[in-house]
């Protein structure tokens, strides 16, 4: 659907409950940045959406840290890395986004929002079920 950039899929899920859901509510936060961006709304309703994203990703990015510094998880240098990785080029398009007031759908941050968290989520966040057994 147009109005939908990620569309939730239960193969997201990694089996840790908390992380899950806070998977699924930053889905819900993308698709409201992308139909913000679709219907050209006013900068102060995108600056929103993209503070939001940004609070989210950087709450659930600690979360997950904890919680793998907690269990001693192996992988945990190079998940933190890609944690940053993110961040930075979230951060980076924030800006340009902002300072373009024709910020349209299709710009490179959706494009890092799609792919780079999703394919985060399928790869690195569902190694991390080894510690939910
Ligand atoms: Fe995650
Ligand atoms: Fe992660």
């Amino acid at each position: 659907m147009a109005d939908t950039l990620v569309e939730w899929n239960n193969s997201f899920l990694i089996g840790i409950k908390e992380l899950d859901h806070e998977h699924k509510s930053l889905v819900v936060d993308i698709n409201r940045l992308h139909q913000e961006l679709a219907r050209q709304g006013e900068i102060s309703e995108i600056e929103k959406c993209l503070g939001d994203i940004y609070a989210r990703m950087q709450a659930h990015f600690a979360l997950e840290e904890h919680f793998m510094k907690e269990h001693d998880y192996p992988f945990f240098d190079e998940h933190k890395r890609e944690h940053d990785q993110l961040l930075d080029n979230y951060t980076e398009y924030m800006v340009q986004i902002l300072n373009d007031a024709g910020a349209s759908p299709g710009n490179p941050i959706e494009h890092t929002l799609k792919h780079w968290v999703v394919n985060h989520i399928i790869t690195s966040d569902k190694k991390m079920s080894l510690m939910a057994q």
